[in-house]
C-alpha cells in the first residue's frame, strides 16, 4: 500500500535539486551549520539565515545581517544585526558575539543549516514569499493554487503560523512596479513544474507545496518544499473559494487513487 511520504530534510532535497543544472541556480547556497560555515557564509553574503534542517514552521530561525557601512566589509570590524523568528529582540554585535549567540541559541542539539539570505521583494514595505500548491493526479504535475505570504511587521519569516498574511499572488507582484509580473508568473509556473518533477520522482510524491521567493531584483528562488502542506486557512484568507474547493477535490482524488494514508513514512 502506498503511504504518504513525509519529506522534511532541507539538505537532502536541496541536493536533489542541485543535481539538475536547470534548477540549481535557483537554490540558495546552503551548508550544514558550523562556526566555520557561518563565518564563510558571512564573508560572502550580506545576510545569512540559520535554521533547522527539518521543517519547523518558521520556528528557531535566525537572520544575521552585516550592517557595517564600510566597503569592502572586513569581518573583524564588521557589525552584525541578529534577529530571531521566535522572539522580538534584535541585537547588534561583533562577529565573535554573533557566533557565541548563535551557538548558544541553537545549542547544537539538532541539525541546523546556514543559508545565503535572499533579499525578499516587499509588499507595503514587508517581505513576502510565495506558496505554490502542486499536485500530480495522473502523469503531469499541475499548479492547483498559489498565493503570496506577506510577513507580519517586525517578523523575519513569512510562515502563516507566524502571522504572515495571505494575499493574491498577482496583486502582490503587480504592486512591485519595477517587476514584470506577467513574465514572473510564467517563469514561476515553469520553475515550479521543473522542481516538482525532480522532487516528485525522487521522493515518489504526488502532493507538495513549494515555498519560493522573488528577490528585489526579480530573481526567483526556491526556499523549501512541504510534502504535507497546510492550505485551507491560507487559501480561504484570500477569499478564493473556488481554488480551495479545487485543491480539496484533487487532493482527495490522489489520496483515494494512490492510497495515500494519514500515517506518514518519514523519508530520512
Ligand atoms: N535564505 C532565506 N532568505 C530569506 N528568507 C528566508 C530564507 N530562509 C528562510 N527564510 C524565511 O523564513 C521562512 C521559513 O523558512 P523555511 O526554510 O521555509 O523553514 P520552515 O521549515 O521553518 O518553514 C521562509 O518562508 C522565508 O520567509
Ligand atoms: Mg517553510
Amino acid at each position: 500500500m502506498a503511504v504518504q511520504r513525509y519529506v522534511s530534510n532541507k539538505m537532502k532535497y536541496n541536493k536533489v535539486l542541485l543535481k539538475d543544472p536547470w534548477i540549481s541556480p535557483y537554490v540558495p547556497e546552503t551548508l550544514w551549520f558550523s562556526v566555520t560555515a557561518l563565518k564563510d557564509m558571512l564573508s560572502v553574503y550580506p545576510t545569512v539565515f540559520v535554521k533547522p534542517n527539518s521543517n519547523h514552521r518558521g520556528n528557531q530561525i535566525l537572520r544575521i545581517r552585516n550592517v557595517s557601512q564600510q566597503e569592502p566589509r572586513s569581518q573583524k570590524k564588521s557589525l552584525y544585526e541578529l534577529c530571531y523568528s521566535y522572539k522580538k529582540e534584535v541585537k547588534t554585535c561583533s562577529l565573535e558575539e554573533v557566533i557565541e549567540e548563535v551557538v548558544n541559541e541553537i545549542k547544537l542539539n539538532e541539525k541546523f543549516i546556514v543559508q545565503q539570505g535572499i533579499d525578499l521583494a516587499t509588499f507595503g514595505g514587508l517581505p513576502f514569499d510565495l506558496r505554490i500548491l502542486m499536485h500530480k493526479p495522473e502523469e503531469r504535475w499541475q499548479i492547483s493554487g498559489w498565493l503570496a505570504r506577506v510577513a507580519k511587521k517586525g517578523q523575519i519569516v513569512t510562515n502563516h503560523i507566524r502571522g504572515a498574511k495571505a494575499m493574491p499572488l498577482d496583486h502582490v507582484l503587480k504592486d512591485n512596479s519595477h517587476l514584470n509580473s506577467t513574465d514572473l508568473m510564467i517563469k514561476l509556473g515553469d520553475l515550479a513544474h521543473q522542481i516538482s518533477q525532480a522532487l516528485g520522482s525522487y521522493f515518489d510524491l504526488r502532493i507538495l507545496a513549494l515555498d519560493m521567493a522573488v528577490d528585489k531584483n526579480g530573481k526567483l528562488w526556491f526556499i523549501e518544499m512541504n510534502s504535507d502542506p497546510m492550505f485551507r486557512k491560507m487559501f480561504k484568507e484570500i477569499g478564493n473559494k473556488e481554488m480551495v474547493a479545487n485543491v480539496i477535490h484533487i487532493r482527495n482524488y490522489i489520496i483515494k487513487k494512490y492510497k495515500y494514508t494519514k500515517s506518514k513514512k518519514k523519508v530520512k
